[in-house]
């Protein structure tokens, strides 16, 4: 397969050797016939698979964040990267496995995997089916200059909040003064740094004691920009 550049596996270990602030990830690769799995089979090297996954998790410690080299299912939170338990990991790779083959018309890649530090944050509310919504933000960068900074989370995206005032909540947070754009702005342009160039979108998530983690990136083209 050629060079995935979407993939976390390409981008992850970058920014991890560049010092930047990333959750601690446990990378497993493989190449199970994971889609069988929706046909109610368990494919071959399954169960070899679902070992190493579950010692990656325990490395992490639980609870954890799940997600597959290219994406993690959010919208149905507790269902898919949300592992609270080891007698988790099954249910929430098939949901998982079958979100991948759901999002897109060819389905995502599943040969990737990640088992992430769930960084604690304070969230703002909970919205879809229990996930915490957080300060977050994005940013688009091309090479060494930023095209762009927006909330992560548009409104018109949150279905299901659980907060009467989340529009003022989420407005509230999704204002950045000076000092906190120089610092995501930094972290964006070194994260597109280490990856070689080109044309990101760098997604950072404020930590319950106000640092700036780097979550998530993705090729600037096929990430959603908004608010231009
Ligand atoms: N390690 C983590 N700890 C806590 N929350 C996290 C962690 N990683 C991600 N999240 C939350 O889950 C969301 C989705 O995570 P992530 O960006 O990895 O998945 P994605 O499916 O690639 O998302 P996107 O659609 O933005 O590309 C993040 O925006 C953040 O709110
Ligand atoms: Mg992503």
């Amino acid at each position: 397969m050629d060079l995935d550049l979407n993939s976390l596996a390409f981008w992850f270990p970058k920014l991890a050797d560049a010092g930047l602030r990333v959750p601690r990830t446990e990378i497993v690769t493989t190449n199970v016939e994971l889609v069988e799995l929706l046909d109610g089979n368990k494919p071959a090297g399954f169960d070899a698979f679902v070992s190493e996954l579950e010692t990656a998790a325990a490395t992490i410690g639980f609870p954890c964040f799940l997600r597959t080299g290219h994406g993690s299912g959010k919208h149905e939170w507790q269902d898919t990267c949300y592992v609270a338990t080891r007698a988790e990991v099954v249910p929430h790779l098939v949901a998982l496995v079958d979100w991948s083959h759901s999002v897109d018309l060819w389905g995502l890649p599943t040969d990737v995997w990640a088992v992430r530090e769930l960084i604690a944050t304070q969230p703002l509310f909970h919205a879809f089916n229990g996930m915490p919504i957080t300060r977050e933000v994005r940013l688009f960068v091309r090479d060494e200059a930023v095209e762009h900074v927006q909330g992560y989370w548009p409104e018109d995206a949150i279905n299901g909040a659980d907060q009467a005032d989340w529009r003022e909540r989420l407005a509230a947070a999704q204002t950045f003064d000076a000092p906190t754009l120089a610092e995501v702005r930094d972290i964006a342009c070194r994260a597109v740094a280490a990856v070689g160039g080109g044309y990101w979108s760098v997604d950072c998530l404020e930590g319950e004691a106000g640092q700036w983690w780097l979550t998530d990136m993705a090729l600037g083209e096929r990430s959603f920009r908004y608010g231009d």
